[in-house]
């Protein structure tokens, strides 16, 4: 048997599941040491999991049998703890956003293209099937060039969201609200889809969930890419319900639009649906909510197969802080109040 990588998970929240039951799955991987700050939360993940417990992170710097350590802390510890644990030579899985603000995500990506060791983000929609088949068409150039893409995010956060993990609804600690934390998994793919960008434009507002948060809970942005495409997104956490993202790229040749989590193709008036019904993101395959996109365990077994052959992954700092660029100019747009 190959010799396992040894895992380290920060943070036994929401996500820590995903993460325990992805590393938990894979025979090459081995889960050694799981923390949280609260220690009745880490105790009982450890049982769990079976692996040992710890309320401070950096009881990782100095062992030597963890090679992979998973963040799933708070967005304003992202940055801090990777910092430390990449110069102490561990590869770091990050949740996202790579940071709280730019400016951390910036220190971070200096480090962590300064240091041997490897960084990855969690945008597991990338691994998503429909994704994955949108990336295809595009690098195929079988419906031409790219001209329009809209991107929209519906979903419902409501008081106990954000009530049950205080770090939330924060400008210090979480760093912003629908952009930041829920639909910046739709601007990375915008993002990936289109290309490098030229300009953004648009703005923030907090509505419905203002007595609750002090950051916004609904965003609007125009993306001008330099290939020529033009990008409109809208989002929220202030809808009733968690509806399916919705995604179209129009193309010269043809649209394609994802609807109810299947991509369909029209061209010349005729409608077909491209993805089989069984495809990855499917929420029955793997533990975690369907509208998070179900790639986790697709991606985190990714990044463990990079890090044992030496191979460079490729959702790392230089992708994982694109999104967080457009999403800071749109803070700051929106602080400005300047109209572009
Ligand atoms: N990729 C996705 O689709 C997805 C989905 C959900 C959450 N996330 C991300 O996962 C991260 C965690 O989110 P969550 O919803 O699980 O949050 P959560 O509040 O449910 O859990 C965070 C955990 O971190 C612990 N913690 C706080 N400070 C700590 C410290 N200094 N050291 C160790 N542990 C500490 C808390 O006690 C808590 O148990 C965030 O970055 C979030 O954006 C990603």
């Amino acid at each position: 048997m190959r010799e396992q990588t040894g895992a380290a998970i920060v943070g036994c929240g929401t996500i820590f599941p995903v993460h325990a039951g992805a590393v938990s799955r894979m025979e090459a991987a081995g889960l050694k040491l799981v923390v949280d700050t609260d220690g009745r939360k880490a105790e009982q993940a450890a049982a769990e999991y079976g692996c040992e417990a710890a309320t401070d992170y950096r009881a990782i710097l100095e062992r030597e049998d963890i090679q992979v350590v998973h963040l799933c802390t708070p967005h304003h510890l992202h940055a801090e703890m990777a910092v430390a644990l990449l110069q102490a030579g561990k590869h770091v899985l990050c949740e996202k956003p790579m940071a709280h603000n730019l400016q951390a995500a910036e220190r971070l990506l200096k480090t962590a293209q300064d240091t041997p060791a490897q960084l990855g983000i969690v945008f597991q929609n990338r691994y998503n099937a429909i994704s994955q088949k949108i990336r295809e068409v595009i690098d195929s150039g079988a419906l031409g060039k790219l001209l329009g893409m809209k991107g929209i995010v519906t979903w419902h956060r409501g008081r106990d969201y954000y009530a049950g993990s205080p770090w939330r609804g924060r400008w210090e600690t979480e760093g912003g609200g629908v952009l930041i934390n829920q639909a910046i998994h739709t601007l990375d793919l915008l993002q990936w889809f289109g290309g490098e960008i030229t300009s953004v434009q648009g703005n923030v507002t907090t509505g419905i969930l203002a007595d609750t948060i002090e950051v916004e809970d609904t965003a609007h942005a125009g993306i001008a890419f330099k290939d020529g495409a033009w990008a409109i997104f809208y989002a929220t956490n202030a809808y009733v319900t968690n509806s399916p993202v919705e995604l179209e790229l129009v193309f010269e040749a043809g649209t394609l639009y994802q609807r109810d989590d299947h991509l369909y193709l029209k061209q010349n008036g005729a409608e077909t649906r491209l993805d089989e019904p069984a495809s990855s993101y499917n929420a029955n395959t793997v533990p975690g909510k369907a509208y998070w996109g179900g790639s986790h365990e697709l991606l985190i077994s990714d990044f463990y197969d990079h890090v044992r052959e030496g191979r460079k992954f490729w959702i790392d700092e230089a992708e994982g802080i694109k999104s967080l660029r457009i999403i800071s100019e749109l803070y700051r747009l929106s602080k400005t109040q300047e109209l572009r």
